[in-house]
């Protein structure tokens, strides 16, 4: 894949330049609103060392969807740029950089207390920064941006600034999610829980605005994460038949969405291999 932008490094990252990096984590940070503040000291707070992130197994769902997604998509060459936005602490960015060694990875985050902690865990390999939709400085092979864009209620808007800076864009969002907690999704700008859920043509806009060529949809369970193992699926398929039996609502697999959008950035044939 051809790579864009400068901010491929002309050598490889080590981790004595960690320092540089906590130098320029906030090098694209702009001001915010009282709503995208408070936001932040939520997302600060449940990022601190052994806080909700953490004890709520935030860890191991970002490294499960970074395999469920390589199980989908594989880049054929390696020697692209890839960011990853809403990098959390960063579990995904240090697979995609195990699995492709010469590939230049970037990492991108609001929350500075989870952009600090990647940082320390895997500054060696990845160049993370603080930023944010809005906030990206430069343009990448792909965008790689997961279980982010149901949580506002702009979640359109967000992904053409995306679009607009990459040639493949890839997200990975719920699918379908009828319910949370037992309530129905409502677009909410003041909130920052799952406000919007996708269906495969959540992103045909992109194709119609000019902004994509190409949105291909995939749809896949990540058991552990975000979708039911082979147990679940048995025991919940008999649950159902009772259920249907005695006129109660039947329990949907939880299931998630991949898009792949070639965007109309910059197309060479390079980059649309998979
Ligand atoms: C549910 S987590 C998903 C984390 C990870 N991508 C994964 O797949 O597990 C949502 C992430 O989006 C980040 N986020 C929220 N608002 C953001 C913004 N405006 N720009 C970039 N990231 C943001 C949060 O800090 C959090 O790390």
């Amino acid at each position: 894949m051809e790579s864009i932008g400068h901010h491929v490094p002309d050598r490889p990252i080590k981790r004595t330049d960690t320092h540089i990096f906590n130098s320029q984590i906030f090098k694209y940070k702009t001001p915010m609103s009282p709503t995208e503040n408070k936001f932040l000291a939520f997302l600060n707070d449940g990022f601190k060392v052994d806080g909700p992130w953490e004890q709520n197994e935030g860890r191991q769902q970002t490294s499960l969807f970074a395999s469920g997604f390589d199980r989908v998509i594989t880049f054929t060459d390696d020697h692209f740029s890839l960011l990853d936005v809403g990098c959390a602490l960063g579990q995904a960015a240090a697979f995609f950089s195990d699995r492709y060694p010469n590939a230049s990875i970037s990492a991108t985050d609001v929350s500075d207390v989870a952009i600090k902690r990647c940082l320390e865990q895997y500054g060696d390999r990845v160049n993370f920064f603080v930023g944010g939709f809005g906030h990206i400085p430069e343009s990448y092979d792909v965008i790689y941006c997961s279980n982010v864009l149901e949580h506002f209620h702009d979640f359109d808007e967000k992904t053409r600034q995306l679009a607009a800076s990459c040639k493949r864009l890839c997200i990975m969002v719920p699918y379908d999610e009828r319910s949370r907690d037992g309530k129905e999704l409502i677009p909410d700008p003041t909130s920052i829980e799952h406000q919007v859920t996708f269906f495969k043509d959540s992103y045909d806009f992109l194709v119609e605005e000019g902004l994509a060529k190409t949105v291909q949809t995939t749809i896949i369970s990540c058991p552990g994460a975000w979708g039911w193992s082979r147990r679940q699926k048995i025991t919940h398929a008999i649950d159902n038949v009772f259920r249907k039996l005695t006129g109660r609502p039947v329990a949907h697999e939880y299931l998630q969405i991949i898009y792949d959008v070639q965007t109309t950035l910059q197309h060479t044939s390079a980059s649309s291999g998979d």
